[in-house]
């Protein structure tokens, strides 16, 4: 895959706030084409696989409860630098420190309920689309 692709989630709160047409017009305004997308809803096993790269934090089951509480909607997106930008764009894990007119400014709740996933890095990118998604899938 292009290192100009980066792979994010609306996680539940944003589902369930009823936040998925602005977040996804924040998105498409700046400048990322959607290469993929579902909505489905992640088992247990399939949240502590992909997130256990945290696995030993204090946070983990909370996360794992909280990931697997609702659907989700997961994408691949694609712009030039996409995971830099994505991430920019999403602002701060914290939503207190996050840079006003970001994502998670504007629709997240918590550290925690944060609204949005972005890849850190191109080969996480890369790993966390083929979690998700089959090339049949991605267009
Ligand atoms: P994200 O960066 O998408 O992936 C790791 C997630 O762990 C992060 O979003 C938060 O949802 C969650 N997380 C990070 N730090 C904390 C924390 N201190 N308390 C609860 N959840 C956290």
């Amino acid at each position: 895959m292009a290192n100009n692709r980066t792979f994010t989630m609306l996680k539940p709160d944003s589902i369930e706030n009823g936040n998925i047409g602005n977040i996804i017009s924040m998105i498409t305004e700046a400048g990322f084409s959607i290469k993929a997308m579902k909505f489905t809803r992640l088992s247990e096993q399939q949240a502590k696989e992909f997130y256990a790269v945290h696995s030993e934090r204090p946070f983990y089951n909370e996360l794992v409860e909280y990931m697997t509480s609702g659907p989700i909607i997961a994408a691949i997106l694609e712009k030039n630098n996409a995971v830099e930008d994505f991430r920019t764009l999403i602002g701060n894990t914290d939503p207190s420190l996050a840079e006003k007119n970001t994502i998670r400014a504007k629709y997240a709740e918590s550290k925690g309920r944060n609204a949005v996933h972005g890849s850190d890095s191109d080969e996480n990118a890369r790993i966390e689309s083929e979690f998700h998604f089959s090339s049949s899938e991605i267009f």
